[in-house]
């Protein structure tokens, strides 16, 4: 006889002691109950304050204008996210230049509000769940209505917020998201964007599940040093939404960075009534695989619910094992041995897209990053995106992980909560920063006790990791860094400033929150302030702050200081330092906004990587320059470096630690290269040649095997190359962009601080307005009626009172009730554009439309003009509308004139960028369709460049239809 349980039972034990993921497996083979469905695609956008702010203040589930289900956005442009609509403004003198000179901001009232319209049906086996909205981030002061009800605000335009929309949600039915986001006011001093510009997220529970954000687990290691098991700590929020307490059981099991189980624990646990209550448990991971920079490898924990002998939730979060310190002389310690911070502080802004940075793109930056040798990131000054973190897991950055304001306020506390719940299991967060150079409370005594209120919710959230803050450093150590853990320093470096405070701080440690910050334009070498250029020789620094020469040799021999963040890997639209208008650019960066390296990614290269490498400065085009000396430098990790023109040496000299070789070159046409030594043994060559002219434009992408997800995308470099395919560093040549196949271009840059040109191209549609006149209207008993004879279109209104709908208010009298109507022509042309609507400047009182005899919706709210897609419901010839209206007021009827609308998108534009400096960047990416691209690059007068991306057929992520 086969006895089925035994053979199980041997199975279970044996996979247990092979270490399989037998535990991972789902125990039922029903449908997991959590859901998380991405919300990115076919939304529709309008740009305007034209409807106020949505919310009737007075009455419930009645949203004003798009807030309102009745109301057609058929006309409004459709985008998917993330969308930043900032990036698509023309840049303006009078703007402000901290944040980009683009024609946002409260002088900017038209272009500074918008609305964000998305429909979608929920299935009825939705029934009984919880439904969650989320949000990662919306620049910024978001109002979200569904279904006419409002559910939330969120004014931070960088913390991730979700409502809870189970009430309000139509289960079996139609449902619409409005969201109204008013960017009029910036939070900080940098370009900051507009738009739902992060990811959005419909998730769907059972009534018992992790709370959001609800999973912390850490390993803990005996004196936070590695070396024997790790403990890992588990602990879970759970939610009960039910009126009743719930006896659940919580599994979780880890799984090491092979996908293997490796231990596991449980919890029997009471969940009160409609409440949340705290599993916790503890496993031991007897030979754990620590995560650091260069060996990113990531653990998982699986947790399991379980109600009834049912699985009601399982969520997957990764993790790492290893452990940070900052030790007062020894500077940080990554599993438990000194590590230099070697990182970069970065704003969220990219060519082309602007703060809207697909999960690709953020991956492509951070790889330029660690190319150069940077091992930390900082999030100035807001917290990152979470798919910014999981990048940072997955390739290994630690990051300074920073709330937008330093604040005890409960909004701000709510925030620093949400952040630190949310992105505590990140292997890469390595340090929590309270803010940034709060120049007029860091030194007071209220600054003092909001950073230790902070603090102190930090450390009852988490407490594996330091606290620090960017602090000026001229402001001494009253106030925030009295009580600051660890003391986070903004330039400034000097010896008396710096090693006073240590001795005189002895237990207190430091890091270089902020440094270096030279100010330079990727392939220039002569400041112009008539081209917003700054010379990319390690020169140019602002007064406060140094050149990477001078922050890096300071703080090679200060351990104590832990490494320091470069201000800035990346340029980022605004602060135009040490420039005005027309620089719309900041140039702090490493590389530049697209990602070009400039020739300080080579000096950081040859500081913080041991492959040995030289780098020649500057490019050797100087035609016209015959015979005057050429400044040149060079960059390496070598012991010494000779320098050759045209094969004859110019010299070898010895390289010094954190410095950069130099020599004054008389200009001649050829090549310029050099050799770097080690141990007299030749180790690396470069060279730099005089190119010729430009003949074509060439296209390189990062990437061809794309996916087709409708997220993955291509970063395409466009170079302007001369007869022997060699990169112009000279060539500003204009370049037009054609691209065809199931593809969409995303945006275009070149790193230009005083470009002008566009970085998207969006078709203008094509609206065609009718007025529609010849109202007559008479009493009516009931307008609330399903049917109401006289509107059908035979009816004979002919001894009706004539109307003019245009007027601003009235005809109806006190507690009238009262029935409009009109017919009106439509063409089949009229029916033919993309979106037909029937307009209505203001229905006054309670009003009910119909359209040839059959009811179509109720009236929006008399504040706003209501609009209805009547597409699909009108017919060529005569039409029929009447509008039958209650009022409840003094006087009521149908006002400010009523039109029928006709839309359609405009003719496609064609996408454009001059190179500057021989490049040009264009990004590039998949629908959900597969096939092949095919992308041409043109410029007058050179060979066109053609480049095929093929698209393989991928699974998108689950998302909502
Ligand atoms: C710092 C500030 C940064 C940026 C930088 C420019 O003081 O923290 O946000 O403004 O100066 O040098």
């Amino acid at each position: 006889m086969k006895k089925p349980f035994l053979r199980v039972l041997v199975v279970l034990l044996v996979a247990r002691f092979l270490g399989t993921p037998v535990l991972a497996a789902p125990a039922a083979s029903a449908p997991l109950p959590r859901e998380r469905l991405l919300l990115d695609a076919g939304w529709k956008f309008h740009l305007g304050n034209d409807w106020g702010s949505g919310h009737n203040l007075a009455k419930s589930g009645s949203g004003i204008g798009p807030a309102s289900v009745v109301f057609s956005d058929a006309s409004w442009r459709p985008v998917d996210l993330p969308h930043d609509w900032a990036v698509e403004l023309p840049f303006d003198k009078s703007a402000d230049g901290a944040h980009g000179f683009k024609a946002l901001g409260s002088a900017f009232s038209k272009n500074s509000v918008a609305w964000y319209r998305r429909t979608f049906t929920l299935p009825a086996s939705d029934a009984g769940r919880r439904l969650w909205l989320e949000f990662d981030g919306v620049y910024r002061d978001a109002t979200v209505f569904v279904n006419g009800w409002f559910v939330g605000r969120h004014e931070s335009g960088y913390s991730g917020f979700r409502f809870d929309i189970t009430d309000v949600a139509a289960v079996g039915g139609r449902n619409v998201v409005a969201v109204r986001v008013d960017a009029s006011e910036g939070e900080g001093w940098f370009y900051e964007g507009a738009g739902i510009y992060r990811h959005t997220w419909l998730v769907k529970k059972s009534p018992l599940a992790i709370a959001p954000d609800g999973v912390f687990t850490y390993g803990a290691f005996k004196n936070n040093t590695p070396g024997g098991p790790a403990k890992v700590r588990l602990e879970t929020r759970l939610a009960n939404a039910a009126a009743v307490p719930v006896e659940a059981k919580v599994v979780w099991t880890i799984l090491d960075p092979d996908g293997k189980s490796v231990a596991n624990a449980r919890r029997s646990i009471r969940v009160a009534a409609s409440g949340k209550t705290d599993a916790t448990g503890s496993a031991s991971v007897p030979v754990p695989v620590l995560w650091s920079p260069e060996t990113p490898r990531l653990y998982q924990v699986v947790t399991t619910v379980e109600l009834e002998g049912k699985i009601v939730d399982r969520l997957t979060t990764s993790f790492g094992l290893r452990t940070f310190a900052f030790d007062a002389n020894r500077g940080f310690l990554l599993n438990g041995r000194p590590y230099v911070i070697r990182g970069t502080c970065n704003h969220q802004d990219h060519a082309g897209v602007g703060v809207a940075l697909p999960d690709r793109l953020q991956s492509f930056r951070l790889e330029r990053l660690k190319e150069m040798g940077s091992n930390a990131y900082r999030s100035a000054h807001n917290p990152p995106t979470p798919e910014l973190l999981d990048a940072c897991d997955r390739l290994g950055l630690l990051v300074m992980d920073e709330s937008r304001q330093v604040g005890s306020d409960s909004a701000n506390l709510d925030r620093l909560e949400h952040l630190v719940r949310r992105d505590r299991n990140h292997a890469s967060v390595a340090i929590w920063s309270l803010g940034n150079e709060e120049f007029s409370t860091q030194d007071t005594s209220a600054g003092k006790r909001t950073a230790a209120t902070m603090q102190a919710l930090i450390k009852r959230l988490d407490t594996t990791r330091p606290v620090t803050y960017n602090s000026i450093a001229e402001h001494g150590r009253a106030g925030i860094d009295e009580v600051i853990e660890v003391r986070g320093w903004s330039y400034r470096i000097g010896v008396d400033r710096m090693d006073a405070y240590h001795a005189a701080n002895p237990r207190q440690p430091s890091v270089g929150s902020e440094q270096g910050s030279t100010i330079t334009t990727r392939g220039i070498y002569a400041t112009d302030p008539t081209r917003c250029t700054m010379s990319a020789y390690d020169d140019n620094r602002t007064p406060w702050s140094n050149t990477a020469k001078e922050w890096t040799g300071f703080f090679a021999s200060r351990p104590w200081l832990s490494g320091g963040f470069v201000w800035t890997g990346f340029d980022y639209r605004g602060e135009p330092t040490p420039y005005d208008w027309p620089c719309i650019n900041s140039q702090f960066g490493i590389l530049d906004t697209c990602g070009f390296p400039k020739d300080n990614f080579w000096l950081y290269q040859s500081w913080w990587t041991d492959k040995p490498k030289v780098h020649l400065v500057p490019h050797w085009n100087w035609t016209g320059r015959e015979g005057q000396e050429i400044d040149v430098r060079a960059y390496s990790n070598a012991e010494e470096v000779e320098l050759l023109i045209n094969g004859k040496t110019l010299g070898r000299q010895k390289m010094a630690a954190f410095s950069e070789l130099k020599w004054k070159v008389p200009y001649v046409q050829g090549a310029l290269a050099a050799r770097a030594f080690r141990g007299g043994q030749v180790v690396a060559g470069t060279q730099v040649e005089t190119t010729g002219a430009p003949t074509a434009i060439r296209l390189t992408a990062d990437r061809i095997d794309l996916r087709a997800d409708g997220e993955d995308l291509t970063i395409v470099t466009v170079a302007a190359v001369d007869v022997q395919g060699r990169v112009v560093p000279t060539a500003n040549v204009p370049v037009t962009f054609n691209l065809t196949g199931p593809g969409r271009i995303l945006g275009v840059g070149n790193g230009d601080p005083a470009s002008h040109e566009p970085d998207v191209f969006v078709a203008s549609p094509k609206i065609r307005a009718r007025s529609i006149d010849g109202w007559r209207w008479s009493k009516i008993a009931n307008p609330y009626a399903e049917t109401i004879a006289a509107t059908a279109p035979g009816f004979d209104d002919s001894t009706w009172a004539k109307t003019d709908v245009r007027r601003p208010s009235g005809p109806l009298g006190p507690d009238e009730r009262g029935l409009f109507r009109a017919t009106f022509t439509v063409t089949d042309s009229d029916l033919a554009a993309q979106a037909v609507e029937l307009w209505f400047g203001k229905i006054d009182g309670d009003g009910r439309i119909f359209l040839n005899g059959k009811r179509i919706g109720p009236s929006g709210d008399a504040r706003a003009a209501s609009v209805y897609d009547v597409k699909s419901l009108l017919q060529p010839g005569r039409n029929t509308v009447a509008v039958a209206v209650a009022n409840y007021g003094p006087a009521a009827g149908l006002n400010l004139g009523v039109e029928l609308r006709m839309q359609d998108q405009g003719p496609s534009p064609v996408w454009s960028r001059s190179t500057f400096g021989g490049l040009a960047q264009i990004i590039v990416q998949t629908t959900k369709q597969p096939g092949s691209l095919e992308l041409r690059a043109h410029a007058a007068g050179l060979a066109t460049a053609t480049l095929p991306i093929p698209v393989a057929a991928a699974a998108p992520r689950p998302s909502v239809d």
